[in-house]
């Protein structure tokens, strides 16, 4: 059995699992949030170095402006509420997206964040906000030209250090809750050989043994790399 070390998750489903259970998305979204904590103890439990959470993506800028404002108003609420039992946990945090882009408030909460948990080693967690692999992938060639790289430097490597993942190994599972089977612009030089999880529930539904379900499944998969596994 082959154990994972990087969890990657699309949480999507909230804006449904809402509509059906209190005809509001929004709430959704809040009981989405409290399930957070819950899948990183579980993540803790069971012994993964990182899990990376998409949690906003720049073409979620298309959605109606209230949905928009509470989404944000969520995140502020999440940091404040658990911050310190997260810290008291050992987890660091880290973020990944288009940080510039954001209000200004959650610029200085994500900056204060990261700064304080630097030196927790029972998990990493990262959050991806504003993310969007094509502009990650953007923002990384603009960075390559800028510091005159020569075209013999680049590699793979190379580029891997300008990603906003820089240090982070690749994930080895990415789960999409909610039933959709497509990567909505996550991590896409990331995911290169991930192994992938579709799962039909939406992510307040997700629990302990759907996660136990992909790490077994996970555990006797054979990872070829492109070679013959023998
Ligand atoms: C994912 O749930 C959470 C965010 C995008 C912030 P959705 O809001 O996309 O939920 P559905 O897919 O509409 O049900
Ligand atoms: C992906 O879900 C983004 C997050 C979970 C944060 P979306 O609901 O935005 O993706 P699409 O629109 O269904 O592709
Ligand atoms: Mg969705």
């Amino acid at each position: 059995m082959i154990s994972p070390s990087h969890i990657a998750i699309i949480m999507d489903g909230n804006g449904r699992w809402g509509l059906k259970k209190y005809n509001n998305r929004n709430k959704g979204h809040y009981y989405g949030l409290l399930n957070i904590n819950k899948v990183i103890e579980h993540c803790i439990k069971i012994k993964i170095k990182y899990l990376t959470l998409y949690t906003f993506s720049t073409e979620n800028w298309n959605r109606p402006k209230k949905e928009i404002d509470y989404l944000f108003f969520l995140f502020k609420y999440f940091y404040k509420k658990n911050f310190n039992k997260l810290n008291k946990n050992n987890i660091k945090i880290k973020f990944i997206g288009d940080l510039k882009n954001i209000p200004k408030d959650l610029k200085i909460i994500i900056k204060k964040i990261e700064d304080k948990t630097k030196n927790n080693d029972a998990i990493t967690v990262i959050f991806a906000f504003n993310y969007g692999a094509k502009s990650e992938l953007v923002n990384a060639f603009k960075n390559i030209i800028k510091n005159k790289t020569k075209v013999n430097e680049i590699n793979e490597e190379l580029i891997n250090n300008y990603l906003y993942t820089n240090n982070i190994p690749d994930p080895d599972i990415l789960i999409r809750t909610g039933g959709e089977k497509r990567l909505s612009n996550f991590l896409l030089w990331q995911l290169s050989y991930a192994e992938l999880f579709f799962i039909n529930k939406n992510w307040p539904d997700f629990n302990f043994f759907d996660l136990k379900k992909v790490i077994k499944a996970f555990g006797v998969t054979k990872r070829k790399f492109g070679g013959l596994n023998e």
